[in-house]
């Protein structure tokens, strides 16, 4: 990770800016972090315990999914809503930050997007930060969970992302700058409804929407909502991928996975159908 992409994270500890000089981000108290070999930085306060975020096994399918091209119609839509404002550049430059980025997948089709963008990806899991490190040289992958204070510093971001993932409404408010934007991805009820009964999926919240208002309500203002519809073409590999990688596959029992997969028609035609909204703070 380059020396400016450290220079907008804070320290986890006094909340002070860290410089990274060689492989070590330090901030001024000498509080300091080692970049990890594969080229993130853990930002987790040595305390936290129990939480591990996605798996080795749920970040190798989400890879393996996403690679397959099945999400495009999200990213298309995430890309397109991010450069639909005027931006807020500095000094050419405009920082974009994915809270809960997994692989990393919409960070770097939003980075990628238009020249002077550079990301950060959040997120607790180190299988997740490993594979956002390598995503793009203009990311810097950093592990930290989201719900306690964010590693960065106050309205140091332009664009903020939100994709399946869980959202900190203070923090993020915290962390935007005034005229920037949040974008938010949620699933709605007909997303995977052709899998959700048959594989014994956990069901989207019917109160998502209203939880989604409620979370974010009285920090930020919704500026825009779209819907995003797609009917993904999916064969057996795709529907095990998918399955593997959501918390689903945390209770299910692979034989009986495999079972369930095989009286699908092949390819099964499946509804991705997710809510994507835009936010600025209130
Ligand atoms: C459903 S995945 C979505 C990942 C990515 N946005 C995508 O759509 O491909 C949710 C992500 O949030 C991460 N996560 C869960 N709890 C978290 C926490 N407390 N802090 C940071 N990340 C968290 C998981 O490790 C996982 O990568
Ligand atoms: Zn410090």
């Amino acid at each position: 990770m380059d020396a400016d992409l450290v220079a907008v994270l804070r320290c986890p500890v006094c909340g002070d800016a860290l410089a990274l000089s060689g492989r070590t981000a330090s901030c001024p108290r000498r509080h300091s972090y080692d970049l990890a070999k594969q080229g993130y930085l853990n930002l987790l306060p040595s305390a936290s315990t129990g939480i591990d975020g996605d798996s080795a096994a749920m970040i190798g399918a989400r890879t393996v999914f996403l690679g397959g091209g099945h999400y495009t119609p999200i990213r298309d839509a995430v890309i397109r809503q991010s450069t639909a404002y005027d931006g807020l550049r500095v000094a050419g430059e405009e920082l974009v930050v994915e809270v809960g980025s997994g692989t990393g997948y919409y960070l770097a089709g939003v980075v990628g997007a238009t020249a002077g963008r550079r990301g950060i990806a959040l997120d607790v899991s180190r299988y997740a930060a490993r594979r956002a490190a390598k995503v793009d040289p203009r990311i810097g992958s950093v592990v930290c969970d989201a719900w306690r204070e964010l590693p960065l510093l106050d309205s140091s971001a332009q664009l903020m992302l939100n994709v399946f993932a869980p959202r900190n409404a203070a923090e993020m408010a915290r962390v935007l700058a005034p005229g920037g934007r949040l974008l938010v991805v949620t699933p709605n009820q007909e997303h995977l409804a052709e899998l959700v009964g048959v594989l014994g999926l956990v069901k989207v919240d019917e109160e998502k929407e209203r939880r989604l208002q409620d979370s974010l309500a009285g920090r930020f203002d919704q500026v825009g909502s779209e819907i995003v519809e797609s009917a993904m073409r999916l064969d057996r590999t795709a529907i095990e991928q998918l399955v593997l990688m959501t918390p689903s596959a945390r209770h299910l029992n692979h034989r009986e996975l495999a079972a369930r997969i095989a009286v699908l028609p092949q390819p099964a035609v499946v509804t991705l159908s997710v809510t994507l909204s835009t936010w600025r703070i209130a």
